[in-house]
């Protein structure tokens, strides 16, 4: 197939490149570079001699994506592009709903003016809100996302099924993140956040590698068992390989699906910080600090539909994410910078 993998050179969307060019397809990969390096590309090269063809350029320059299907005969696509900094998102929320409410939505009207009809998104666990009941299933309702990040991805899902309750050509998978993690295992490709990161492993590795002098770990009187909050983190290998499955799963439906693509365990702050010091030898010092606003206590999901209806079960541990999460940032201390 001829994929189209939107925001391809960010770090779940370059992932998924590697594994769709090696799964034989075709891949053009389209992205602003607004928080990504191009030298991911070169890394992709270098580990399986073949690269994505890239188009610098903005999902919402309907111009630049019609030329774009024009000229490459795009089969399906894969639409990772988007701002993803919950905090960031509270403090320029028309930025956030005009990148990925407004950028989805033009992309999905190029699709439609050039019959590409497979489509698959990148949607988060946020929708859930804070979740009635754990673990959380697709049955489970979606709640009120607690920022505008959330609410942009929220407002996509719901764009996204009202186009297939439009017309019955589209094929639509909805793939709920849980938290991704880790790195391919050659330690060439991985996470690499722009400034202090928000999220916690990549927060931990920087503590590691001795470019950040502590984790602030936020609350320890969570309903948990350790406290800290409580989180289903998935290899970012096993969520490339779920989208190949996605995909494969739409040439026999049509309409919009969800899916959660989670691993089904959590794991405690606490539990993440002793994990990453056995795999990295180092130290992760620490100190508790106050709940940050919008958290909730625990989140992990049930991943039973994937498997049932995908065929796809994450298969890396914990150990395997902090193994290859070190490699990387050891490896390259400064990103891809
Ligand atoms: P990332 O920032 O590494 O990758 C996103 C890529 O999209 C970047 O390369 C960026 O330059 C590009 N981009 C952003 N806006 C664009 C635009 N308007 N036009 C073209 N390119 C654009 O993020 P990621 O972690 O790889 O996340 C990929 C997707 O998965 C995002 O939509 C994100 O919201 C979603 N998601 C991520 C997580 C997570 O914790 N990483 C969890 C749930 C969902
Ligand atoms: N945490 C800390 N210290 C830090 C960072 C995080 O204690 O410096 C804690 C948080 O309080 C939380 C856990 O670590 O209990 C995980 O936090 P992350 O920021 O890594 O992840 P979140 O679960 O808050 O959110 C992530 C993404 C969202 C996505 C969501 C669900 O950032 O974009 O997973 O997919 F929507």
């Amino acid at each position: 197939m001829n994929i189209l993998v939107t925001g391809g050179v960010g770090f779940i969307g370059s992932h998924t490149a590697l594994i769709l060019l090696q799964a034989g397809h075709n891949v053009v990969v389209l992205d602003n570079l607004c928080n990504s390096s191009v030298e991911t590309l070169n890394r992709v090269s270098q580990l399986i001699g073949r690269k994505p063809v890239f188009v610098q350029g903005d999902i919402r320059d309907c111009e630049m994506l019609d030329r774009l299907f024009l000229k490459h005969s795009v089969d399906a696509v894969l639409h990772f592009a988007g701002l993803k900094a919950v905090a960031e998102s509270v403090a320029q929320p028309l930025r956030y709903y005009d990148n990925n409410v407004h950028g989805s939505q033009v992309l999905l009207q190029a699709c439609a003016d050039a019959g590409v009809f497979n489509f698959v998104f990148s949607s988060s666990a946020t929708v859930y809100g804070e979740p009635a009941q754990m673990p959380i299933s697709e049955a489970c309702p979606v709640g009120q996302p607690t920022n505008p990040y959330g609410r942009s991805k929220l407002m996509v899902e719901e764009m996204l099924r009202d186009v297939a309750a439009s017309d019955p050509r589209w094929r639509i998978a909805i793939l709920r993140y849980f938290n991704p993690v880790g790195a391919h295992k050659s330690g060439l490709m991985g996470e690499d956040p722009n400034g202090i990161p928000n999220n916690l492993l990549p927060y931990i590795a920087q503590v590691a590698v001795g470019k950040l002098q502590q984790l602030a770990v936020f609350g320890d009187d969570y309903p948990t068992a350790d406290g800290t909050g409580v989180r289903d983190y998935i290899h970012v290998m096993d969520l490339a390989e779920a989208h190949l499955r996605a995909l494969e799963a739409l040439y026999t439906r049509t309409g919009a699906h969800v899916w959660n693509l989670g691993t089904g365990r959590g794991y405690s702050v606490l539990e993440m910080v002793r994990s990453f010091e056995a795999a990295s030898g180092k130290p992760v010092p620490y100190r508790i600090a106050p709940r940050r606003p919008g958290d909730i206590a625990a989140c992990y999901a049930d991943p039973a539909k994937a498997e049932r209806e995908l065929g796809w079960k994450a298969q890396r541990g914990l150990d395997e994410m902090m193994r290859d999460a070190w490699l990387w940032q050891s490896m390259n201390p400064d990103g891809f910078r």
